[in-house]
């Protein structure tokens, strides 16, 4: 899988849940994909949404539905997930013991398969899994929360996973999630990443059109 441009993906964590058509409609016009935070209060010290909310959001936009698994034995529900219109369904190393049967079940199931890793997993854990992967996704803070501050030792994975992908001949997007903003997205960019997702810089701004568009200049300049 790969993208043919810097992919903006704001995260449906930092919208206002009690008016969501109105904060999907703001952003949906030119949207590529929606990132879905989905926390189980075990993997993670936060409890969010499940398939009833992606099932939702399916009917709201078009874009791509990033569904980011923050939970413990995601296997179970990858079929659910994919039903409620997941396109892409990204689980963590952390909680996936058995790794390439989970992708692989992603993969059977129609969706692209997505790999994460915490801050504190060191990158050899989850290089030897670069080949199954449609996406790979460097978490930039400690998952569970929005508004965080971005950690820019993270972007020694980003440009790690940048040089494996040209040296092994693979194509998964690099993704990179947590404290995105005008500047942190350039940061990102100049590691190698190409899809950014950005919760707070865009549903938190006084004008979440006019931050996903200023997010969309800055990673292009
Ligand atoms: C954090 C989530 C992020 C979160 C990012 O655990 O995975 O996707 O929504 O939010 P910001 O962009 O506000 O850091
Ligand atoms: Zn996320």
């Amino acid at each position: 899988m790969n993208v043919t441009h810097p992919v903006i993906a704001p995260s449906l964590l930092s919208a206002d849940f009690s008016k969501l058509p109105e904060e999907l409609s703001i952003v949906d016009p030119s949207l590529d994909w929606l990132h879905c935070d989905v926390m189980d209060n075990h993997f993670v010290p936060n409890f969010t949404f499940g398939p009833i909310v992606i099932a939702a959001a399916r009917k709201l936009t078009r874009a791509t539905l990033d569904v980011h698994l923050m939970m413990e034995r995601p296997w179970g529900m990858v079929d659910e997930f994919r039903k409620a219109g997941a396109d892409v369904i990204t689980v963590h190393l952390e909680a996936c013991p058995q790794t390439r049967e989970v992708l692989r079940q992603i993969r059977e199931s129609g969706a692209k398969a997505g790999l994460s890793l915490k801050p504190g997993t060191p990158w050899h854990a989850i290089s030897p899994y670069l080949p199954d992967l449609d996406l790979l996704l460097v978490m930039t803070v400690e998952p569970g929360f929005g508004g965080q501050a971005f950690m820019p030792d993270m972007m020694e994975k980003v440009e790690a996973a940048h040089r494996e992908r040209a040296a092994r001949g693979l194509d998964f997007v690099i993704e990179v999630d947590g404290g995105i903003n005008v500047d942190t997205v350039k940061v990102a960019r100049g590691a190698g990443a190409d899809v950014f997702v950005a919760g707070h810089s865009v549903f938190r701004a006084p004008s979440p059109g006019a931050a996903l568009s200023a997010l969309r200049e800055a990673v292009a300049r």
